[in-house]
């Protein structure tokens, strides 16, 4: 219950003991056209059968009923921890000052004498019974404030779990649209998107031991297959050109870095910044001989740094019109072989190590059967 209805009478129990009938029906007559709910008992044995049963807020009692008499049922009611706090207004004659003294020491809350007025009678089991109902809402209260919290903590867990969902399928659906995008510029001199993919999960392993944060190593995985978007700008005669390309061509064909930088600038998502800074270097070289800018060491940022590791890696292990795939530990040993001058000798340390998790993505990406790409995601990031 709750304290705007303490109250209301209709959620108020009283029972009137007294063994005289027309007493009994006076009292039941009046209180029940002022709305409480009454009951009544003749004698003290009654009395206690209706309080286990009914549970009342206040009991009106006569101080002379027969067996258990008034002062004898107030020190059962009171001395019960499961009844103390029923208000017992204890009824008495004019004279019985004993009585009165008895009935307050046994720990009625109230005296009434006959003949009282009904109002006054009204009064008293009114404060009575809010007495009552403020014991029973603070008895209650703690359970209350418990249910309450786990009520609403059960809520709070269930929103987190939606917005992890939601945010989990976002985050699916972007990395669907990135391999799309990228594979939409690969498609005209890969046909596949697997290229793509194992650049991806080979920078993010790579990322990843090397000791870079999970957010990082998301950062690398949803960037690094647009490293290439800028084929998009290349004209096919360049890009498809079965021979070596001449000089101008080549210095064309070095523009899809730029053209790729371009494609992505200036966007608020973290990882479209990443992808812009990897498209604009990949092609950079440890000791400065790559290209765009021919930055050198750690002036180019790392992402790149990674990210030309893998690309080369998988180009080398990869067929192509021109020539077969070379060999897993052969490539190796060629990646190997230009740590301190095309790539970062560090990272070709960390690549180093990771050979059984490179092959293990490399034949769940074969070029002939690209997987689903949520299931493919979600095998490759089980977290
Ligand atoms: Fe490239
Ligand atoms: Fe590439």
């Amino acid at each position: 219950m709750f304290l705007p209805e303490i109250e209301n009478p209709k959620y108020v129990k009283v029972l009137i003991v007294d063994d005289d009938k027309k007493i009994r029906e006076i009292l039941e007559e009046f209180l029940k056209r002022e709305g409480y709910n009454v009951f009544s008992a003749s004698d003290g044995k009654e009395a206690l059968y209706q309080i286990h049963k009914i549970s009342p807020d206040v009991a009106l009692i006569d101080y002379l009923l027969p067996e258990i008499d008034g002062i004898s049922l107030c020190k059962l009611i009171k001395n019960n921890p499961d009844t103390i706090d029923i208000g017992v207004i204890l009824i008495t004659g004019l004279n019985d000052l004993e009585v009165k003294i008895n009935g307050l020491s046994a720990g009625a809350d109230d005296l009434l004498t006959k003949p009282f007025f009904l109002p006054e009678l009204k009064a008293r089991i009114k404060s009575l019974a809010k007495i009552k109902k403020y014991r029973d809402f603070l008895k209650n209260y703690q359970q209350i404030l418990e249910e309450e919290v786990e009520k609403k903590t059960r809520e709070l867990q269930k929103t987190y779990l939606e917005l992890q969902e939601t945010y989990q399928e976002i985050k699916e659906l972007s990395l669907e649209i990135v391999f799309r995008l990228a594979k939409a510029a690969e498609y005209r001199d890969e046909h596949t998107g697997a290229h793509i993919q194992r650049v991806s999960y080979y920078s993010a392993k790579i990322a990843e031991t090397i000791g870079l944060s999970s957010e990082e190593i998301e950062l690398i995985k949803y960037g690094a297959p647009l490293h290439d978007i800028g084929k998009l700008g290349i004209p096919d005669n360049i890009l498809l050109k079965p021979g070596s390309l001449t000089q101008k061509e080549w210095e064309i064909m070095k523009m899809h870095t730029l053209i790729g930088a371009n494609i992505l600038a200036g966007s608020k998502i973290k990882y479209l910044n990443v992808a812009e800074e990897i498209a604009l270097y990949h092609h950079e070289k440890w000791d400065g001989t790559g290209y765009p800018k021919g930055l050198k060491g750690e002036n180019i940022p790392l992402f790149p740094r990674i990210v030309a590791i893998a690309d080369v890696f998988d180009a080398l292990t990869t067929d192509r019109p021109y020539r077969k795939a070379i060999e897993f530990n052969i490539a190796i040993e060629i990646i190997k072989n230009k740590a301190g001058t095309h790539f970062d000798p560090e990272i070709v340390q960390a690549f180093l190590k990771i050979k059984d998790e490179l092959i293990e993505i490399k034949n769940l990406l074969k070029d002939e059967e690209i997987p689903h790409l949520f299931a493919l995601h979600k095998k490759l990031s089980p977290n």
